[in-house]
């Protein structure tokens, strides 16, 4: 069975939120005709919070095909929507049922939970300082070659803040360090068929720079100073 590439799409704020207390904090209807645009005729996966939190009116999104990610399994979907219990099943989903392209569109956990599996990123970056409980996951810049980003940004009449669109694409690193962070794309489809485990409980924080990593940072110095001292 072919497997569909991954894709994601995302708005978030340079400093990485995309939600709080269950929904987004802005109303940006440029992002949204982006939104409707890339994903018409796709399948689209989302977690359970982000399907309560679309207006029941545009619940199911229209013109395409409705997963929905959940280790639950009474989970009860609404009529034409999909149930996946792991990121496999929801790419075997859209397979078996003819769907070519196929976008993970939040939330944070959910992104978490696909992210080493995407292959184009599409983020919107919203010019807002603003606080949020929910962040996208980190993502290593280097292991993404951005293909194409907004000249300036854009904020029409209406909406809450500037917006500007940026496009990336995964990237074939050639140096061996870098080897295993990329897998042609079929390959990280059967990965993924061969991983269907039942998904770990997640708890996502919003990515920060540990005190473990300085410290292991300084360390080689450190020892460099005893050893001067000990001579
Ligand atoms: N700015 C944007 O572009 C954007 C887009 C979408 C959403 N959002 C915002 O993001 C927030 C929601 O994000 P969230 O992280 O709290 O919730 P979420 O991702 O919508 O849902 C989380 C749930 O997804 C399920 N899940 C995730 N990974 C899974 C896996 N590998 N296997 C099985 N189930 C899995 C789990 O459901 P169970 O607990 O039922 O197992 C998990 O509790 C809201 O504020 C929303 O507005 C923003």
């Amino acid at each position: 069975m072919k497997l569909p590439p991954v894709s994601m799409m995302v708005a978030m704020t340079p400093k990485g939120v995309i939600g709080n207390k269950g929904s987004m904090p802005w109303h940006l209807a440029r992002d949204m005709k982006r939104f409707v645009k890339f994903t018409t005729n796709s399948a689209v996966v989302m977690g359970p919070k982000t399907y309560a939190s679309l207006p029941p009116k545009h619940r199911p999104l229209k013109n395409r095909l409705n997963i929905v990610l959940t280790s639950n399994r009474d989970y009860k979907p609404e009529p034409d929507v999909l149930v996946a219990h792991n990121p496999s099943q929801a790419l075997e989903l859209a397979a078996i049922k003819g769907w070519h392209e196929f976008f993970v569109i939040g939330g944070a956990m959910v992104y978490m939970s696909f992210l080493q599996y995407a292959e184009t990123l599409y983020v919107t970056y919203v010019d807002a300082d603003i606080k949020g409980d929910t962040y996208f996951p980190h993502w290593e810049k280097e292991d993404w070659r951005e293909v194409w980003l907004e000249s300036e940004w854009k904020q029409p009449e209406g909406d809450h803040y500037p917006t500007r669109f940026a496009e990336y694409r995964r990237v074939i690193h050639a140096t061996p360090t870098k080897e295993i962070s990329w897998r042609h794309p079929d390959e990280l489809r059967a990965k993924m068929l061969e991983k269907s485990e039942e998904p770990k409980k997640i708890t996502y924080k919003a990515p920060k720079k540990t005190k473990k990593k300085a410290a292991k940072k300084h360390k080689p110095k450190i020892r460099a100073r005893k050893k001067k001292a000990r001579r």
